[in-house]
């Protein structure tokens, strides 16, 4: 079998790269398709549910397809350092792409609102982490200002080239299910990857590569859902850190895919995303992040208002690994128990 080059190389034709545009790759892509009996088997069995698990990408986001298209063409264009604002994944993935080009890497951070496997990947690829005592949104404002006057390439989801690496999401979908799902699931942050799915859906329809597209379905944070509300929200809230977004910057582009595809956006309480948090872990043995759960959680709420049709084909994306935020997965659970180090005492806890 040939190894996996990597999404730039697999779909080169549909990329903007060329012959001089240097590959910085960490093989990124090629994640798993995961049929998910139970969860539908919790929600309504006729339908097919599958899980898009981008946490298994190299820095364990989705973001990881987007940072190697951004990353090569930084490095074509000869820049020496790239910036970012991040609620966390974005900033993992730019520090890791940064040191795979050989590029200096500035990011941008809320201050306690970022999980501790994010920010320890800043760290130790060598990024240099600000920590803005403010929001993502004021943060993301600052870096695009700085990007505008000063020798630094913006590596958020502004940069065009990230959402041309992130539709590649939905090629690899295409490739491994024979066709479009009849509805993508996505939780919805910046806006940028319910974008870049839609947009990867269309090409490869154009490409004769599927013939019927899907309805975009998007689902954003209770505390946290301008698209939904319709209005920036100054102060968001959610537990789910990476999603916790008042003004994102691809909301026009997300609208458009919702219309285009005759799809929706909702939200999700911090609750149902946590409830769906555990039960995705315990009940399909799949450990995502918090942000990733609400997709899961839109899944409940959307089966039980009964808006998807019976035997109906869905595609939910996992965005990024469970183990990115340990704090809230030990605060979810329950807590291990100490023993002494005796068989007896070992047997009286586990009720055999
Ligand atoms: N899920 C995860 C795990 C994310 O990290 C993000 C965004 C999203 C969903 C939402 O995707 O922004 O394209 O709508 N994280 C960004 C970051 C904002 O800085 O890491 P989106």
């Amino acid at each position: 079998m040939k190894a996996w080059p990597g999404v730039i190389e697999q779909y080169r034709e549909f990329l903007p790269v060329s012959d001089r545009t240097p590959i910085v790759t960490l093989r990124e892509g090629n994640t798993p398709l995961v049929p998910a009996p139970r969860l539908a088997e919790a929600t309504d069995p006729s339908l097919s549910i599958y899980l898009k698990c981008e946490g298994f990408n190299p820095t364990g986001s989705f973001k990881d397809r987007g940072m190697t298209m951004a990353m090569s063409k930084a490095l074509e264009a000869g820049s020496r350092a790239v910036i970012c604002a991040s609620t966390g994944n974005t900033s993992a993935s730019a520090a890791a792409y940064a040191a795979r080009a050989g590029l200096k890497a500035f990011v941008m951070v809320p201050k306690g609102a970022i999980a501790l496997g994010k920010l320890s990947q800043a760290a130790i690829h060598g990024a240099k982490v600000l920590m803005v005592d403010g929001n993502f949104d004021q943060a993301l404002s600052i870096v695009r200002q700085i990007s505008e006057t000063h020798p630094v390439t913006l590596v958020n989801s502004v940069n065009p080239f990230r959402l041309e690496g992130q539709k590649t999401g939905a090629f690899e979908v295409v490739d491994q299910l024979g066709r479009a799902p009849d509805y993508h699931l996505i939780p919805v942050g910046n806006a940028g990857n319910i974008t870049a799915y839609w947009r990867g859906y269309r090409e490869y329809q154009r490409a004769g590569r599927m013939s019927e597209l899907p309805r975009m379905v998007g689902f954003q944070a209770a505390g946290a859902a301008p698209i939904y509300e319709n209005r920036v929200i100054e102060e968001p809230r959610t537990v789910a850190t990476a999603i916790k977004i008042g003004n994102p910057a691809s909301w026009g582009p997300a609208l458009e895919a919702l219309k285009d595809s005759k799809g929706w956006i909702d939200i999700v309480t911090d609750e149902e995303i946590l409830q769906a948090y555990r039960l995705l872990a315990r009940e399909e043995g799949i450990f995502m992040e918090p942000a990733s759960a609400a997709t899961v959680a839109g899944l409940i709420k959307t089966v039980k208002a009964g808006r998807f049709e019976s035997g109906a084909t869905l595609v939910l994306t996992l965005t990024g690994h469970g183990l990115k935020d340990p704090d809230t997965a030990l605060e979810s659970a329950s807590r291990p128990t100490t023993v002494p180090p005796a068989i007896d005492a070992v047997l009286a806890q586990l009720g055999l």
